[in-house]
């Protein structure tokens, strides 16, 4: 199994979205993908295909295990924060039955994040191409330290505002070749959650899942060899 984890020192910037529709994509490609929501917030299921009233409790004794038509295991810890522990206890159990894990992890939860990085082939930080995400760069880039592993992923591009046009350069001028993707700010996105279908789905044509397919290339050839370093992206 590899496990990829996905995570940001900012809140709201897109994790989930990148992890949830980033499985679909993975699983298109014939791979089984584990979904694995770690942030107590129960939300990475609305982007694999599962309703917000679908419980997709995994790895607890109790647990109905969920296979989605699409390849995709949806696995929650529901709205309890799990523990580092609980965290690496998740990852246990569901490695044997898939070949990835995308872990889904909480801005705030640095210690579920440096329990997992040892586990892990790559871990995608989501920066958003906006002020307030530039403001926690340094964070991110500190928490990057010299990691290979540690690549970004710059999501709201648009070359049509300023500051996102800006903010996308600041950042492939400050992480150089780990800048491994950029994802074009979509209306579909927002679309694709308030129709409760996965985005890849629900706008195949969009933007963002075009955006996000080259990503998923960059992450199947990355997860293999994961002390390499990132492709630089055209930030134009
Ligand atoms: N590329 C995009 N284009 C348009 N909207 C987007 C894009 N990426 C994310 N969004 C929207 O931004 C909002 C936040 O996304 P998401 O929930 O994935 O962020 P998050 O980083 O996981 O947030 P949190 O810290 O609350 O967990 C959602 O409403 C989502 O639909
Ligand atoms: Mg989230």
């Amino acid at each position: 199994m590899s496990l990829i984890l996905v995570q940001s020192p900012k809140g709201g910037v897109g994790v989930t979205m990148c992890a949830g529709s980033l499985a679909m994509i993975i699983a298109k490609s014939g791979a089984t993908v584990t979904a694995l929501d770690l942030t107590g917030q129960d939300s990475l299921k609305l982007w694999v295909g599962v309703r917000p009233e679908q419980v997709v409790y995994g790895a607890a004794p109790h647990a109905k295990d969920i296979m989605l038509q699409s390849g995709v295991r949806p696995v929650s810890v529901g709205r309890a924060r799990p523990g580092a522990m609980q965290s690496l206890a998740l990852v246990d159990a569901v490695a044997i039955a898939t070949d990835y894990a995308i872990a889904d992890i909480a801005s705030d939860d640095e210690d579920t994040l440096n329990a997992l990085m040892p586990r892990s082939s790559l871990c995608l930080t989501v920066l958003s191409a906006q002020a307030g995400s530039l403001a926690l760069l340094p964070r991110a880039l500190e928490r990057a330290g010299e990691d290979g592993k540690v690549v970004f992923v710059v999501n709201n591009v648009d070359a049509r505002r300023r500051v996102a046009a800006d903010a996308a350069r600041m950042v492939a001028a400050s992480v150089g070749d780990r800048v491994t993707a950029l994802i074009r700010h979509d209306q579909a996105v927002e679309e694709a959650l308030a129709s409760l279908e996965p985005l890849p789905l629900f706008a195949p044509l969009s933007a963002a899942v075009a955006d996000l397919t080259a990503l998923s290339g960059c992450i199947a050839k990355l997860a293999r060899r994961p002390a390499a370093r990132a492709p630089a992206a055209d930030v134009g």
